[in-house]
C-alpha cells in the first residue's frame, strides 16, 4: 500500500486520509467519541460554531491559542470529555485553531477521512488499510508550521501499518522520517510531545495533564471517521 505524509489537498483525491492534530484536536475528538459522544462536528470559525451548536442543540467546545474561547462552555482539553458520565449531550461542536480546519480540508478532498492520534494509532491504521486505498497522513501543524507531535502521531500509525500490511508500504521520504521519529520515541511518547513547540506552550499554560493523556499509545480501539460533516465511529 502506498503511503504519503507530504501531499497537497488536491493530491489526496481517492485517498484514505488520516488527520493528526495530536495536541490536541484529534486526541480530543477521539476521547469524546470513546467517552460516548455520538457525533463531533469540526467547525472552522467560532461564530459559526456558536450558531450551529445552538441550532442543533449540541454541546459547544472551542480553543484559540491553546486557551478556551471565553464564552464557550468547553475548551479543547481531552480531559473535559473523559470520563463520559457527565456528558451533557450526544453531539459536540468543536472549533480549534488548526485541527478542525485540517479535518474540513482533508474531508473535502479524500475518499475517506479518519481521525488519528497516539490514543488510537493501531485501530486507525487497521481501518485505513481495510479501505484498500492509498493512505495519506495529514499533519495539521500549528499556524502553518510543522509540529513535531503530528509527525510523531503519523509515525506511530506507520509503525502499526508496517506491522500488519502484507507487504512493506511504499513510503515517501517524510513517511520514512515519521517512522524513524516514532522509533526514537517509542518508549517515551510523552517526551516527544513535551519537546515540541506547541507542547511547550501548552505546558506553559498549565496543561501538562493534557500532554500525558494524549501520549497514551493505543489507549482506545476506535477509528473515528468523517461522515456528512461530522466525526463518528
Ligand atoms: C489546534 O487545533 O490548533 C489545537 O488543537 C490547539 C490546541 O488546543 O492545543
Amino acid at each position: 500500500v502506498p503511503v504519503a505524509v507530504e501531499a497537497n489537498p488536491g493530491e489526496i483525491e481517492g485517498f484514505a486520509a488520516i488527520v493528526f492534530d495530536v495536541l490536541r484536536a484529534t486526541s480530543t475528538i477521539t476521547t469524546a467519541l470513546a467517552a460516548g459522544y455520538q457525533k463531533v462536528y469540526p467547525v472552522v470559525e467560532a461564530e459559526e460554531a456558536i450558531e450551529f451548536a445552538r441550532r442543533i442543540e449540541a454541546a459547544l467546545a472551542g480553543e484559540r491559542g491553546g486557551e478556551k474561547i471565553p464564552e464557550f462552555p468547553h475548551g479543547n482539553s481531552p480531559l473535559e470529555f473523559w470520563p463520559g458520565n457527565n456528558r451533557d449531550n450526544d453531539s459536540l461542536v468543536l472549533t480549534t485553531s488548526n485541527g478542525t480546519k485540517a479535518i474540513r480540508i482533508a474531508s473535502t478532498h479524500a475518499a475517506k477521512t479518519f481521525i488519528g492520534s497516539l490514543l488510537n494509532a493501531g485501530a486507525v491504521a487497521r481501518a485505513a488499510l481495510q479501505t484498500g486505498w492509498d493512505i495519506c497522513l495529514v499533519c495539521a501543524g500549528t499556524e502553518g508550521k510543522f509540529s513535531l507531535e503530528d509527525l510523531l502521531g503519523a509515525g506511530f500509525v506507520l509503525l502499526e501499518l508496517i506491522g500488519i500490511a502484507d507487504s512493506l508500504p511504499q513510503m515517501d521520504d517524510l513517511s520514512v522520517a515519521a517512522c524513524n521519529l516514532a522509533s526514537y520515541y517509542i518508549n517515551a511518547p510523552l517526551k516527544g510531545l513535551d519537546e515540541g513547540r506547541h507542547g511547550k506552550k501548552l505546558i506553559g499554560l498549565g496543561r501538562d495533564m493534557d500532554l500525558e493523556w494524549c501520549a497514551q499509545l493505543n489507549r482506545f480501539e476506535i477509528a473515528p471517521a468523517v461522515n456528512n460533516g461530522y466525526v463518528c465511529l
